[in-house]
Order: structure tokens, then sequence, then C-alpha cells
């Protein structure tokens, strides 16, 4: 699965206007993933993750690249035979506002309906983002249980602010 857009970019190997793709994420794309994502987790607006972590969920992860570059990364995690965790969402500083999480995250849902998903959902610091994505804000209780295990790693676990958003899909039933 790959998607397609022509963004222009400030940053200096995209100057000029260069083809954004979104694919599945592969091993070679460990290191960078990790940097980005715990680059963000350093100002304390992602949760952490390990390059045993990345490499156990590599299969999770989709990415956007524009050329050599990687600009962006979010996962698909499973919980149920229904529903899925849309998470580790990030674009690249300098890269934000041009329609990269859109993108990403567009691709996110395309895979869910592959697999037949009914509904995914993400908890979130931009639950405006995400509300402009089709996702709608619901009572955290409504999750499954399992999704809250990473609360328990993280910092803010007794004073969580992160909304929960749920988007229901049409899948293709087979
Ligand atoms: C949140 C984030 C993924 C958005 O990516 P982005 O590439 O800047 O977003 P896009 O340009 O694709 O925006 C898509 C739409 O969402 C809106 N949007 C983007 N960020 C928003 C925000 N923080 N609040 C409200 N709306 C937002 C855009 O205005 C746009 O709306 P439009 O289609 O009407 O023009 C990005 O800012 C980011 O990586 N932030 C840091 C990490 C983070 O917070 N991740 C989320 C973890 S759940």
């Amino acid at each position: 699965m790959s998607s397609l857009i022509t963004l222009a970019s400030g940053l200096a190997p995209l100057e000029s206007w260069a083809p954004l793709a979104a694919r599945k994420a592969r091993m070679c794309d460990v290191a960078r993933l990790l940097s980005l994502i715990n680059g963000y987790a350093a100002k304390g607006i992602m949760l952490p993750r390990t390059e045993f972590e990345m490499s156990e969920n590599i299969r999770d992860f989709t990415v956007v690249t524009g050329g050599p570059e990687l600009v962006a990364c979010g996962a698909l995690h499973f919980y149920s035979p229904t529903a899925a965790e849309v998470r580790s969402v990030a674009v690249r500083e300098g890269m934000k506002g041009r329609g990269v999480g859109k993108l990403l995250v567009e691709a996110l849902d395309a895979e869910a309906c592959e697999f037949g998903l009914e509904s995914i959902f993400a908890f979130t610091y931009v639950p405006g983002f995400f509300h402009k994505l089709g996702y709608v804000e619901v009572d955290r209780g409504e999750l499954p249980l399992k999704a809250w295990k990473d609360c328990l790693r993280c910092p803010k676990f007794q004073c969580c602010d992160e909304t929960a958003m749920v988007k229901k899909l049409q899948s293709v039933q087979f």
C-alpha cells in the first residue's frame, strides 16, 4: 500500500517539490523512527520507545518518506479482531501543517480497513487533528482495557490529560 502527495518542503534535502509517499516501515528505518519519536518524548508529548520495542513492533509502523528523508511515522496496533489503536504518530519538525499527518493517518485508516476492523482509536494531546480526520471523542472507559497498558509507564499516569478518540470504519467484509 502506498499513498502519494506532492508537497513543498523547507528542509534542506527537500528544498524543491518532493513527492512524499506512505509505506510500511522496514528495519532500516528503526534508528530514524527512534530519533523522531524520542525527540518528541523528550518534550513529554509522546511515550519513549526502545530499539527492542521498535524492532518487535516494526510491522505496526507506516512511514512517510520524501526521497531519502523520513518525515513522519505512525503505528496501527491491534487489540482485538475488530479494533486497533493508532499510535506513535509524529511528523518531523519543519514539516508540520503541510498535510503529512493527514497522509499518514489516512494510510493507517486504510490499513485498518484492509484488515476488516470495525473501529480504530487513539489517545492524544491533539484531538483537533484527529477530529479533522473523522475521529470523535469518547469516554476512555469505552476502549479496550489492554490499551491502557502503556499508561502504566507514562509519567502522566496519575494526571492524564490525553483525549480518547474513536473512528468507525467502513471496512470491506469478506
Ligand atoms: C499532530 C501532528 C501529527 C499533525 O501533523 P501535521 O502534518 O502537522 O497535520 P496536517 O497538516 O496533516 O493537518 C491535517 C488537518 O489537521 C489540522 N491540525 C493539525 N494539527 C492540529 C492541531 N494540533 N490541532 C488542531 N488541528 C490540527 C490541520 O489544520 C489540518 O486541517 P485541514 O485539513 O482543515 O487543513 C504533528 O503536529 C505532530 O507530529 N505533532 C507532534 C507529535 C504529536 O503530538 N503526535 C500526536 C500523538 S497522538
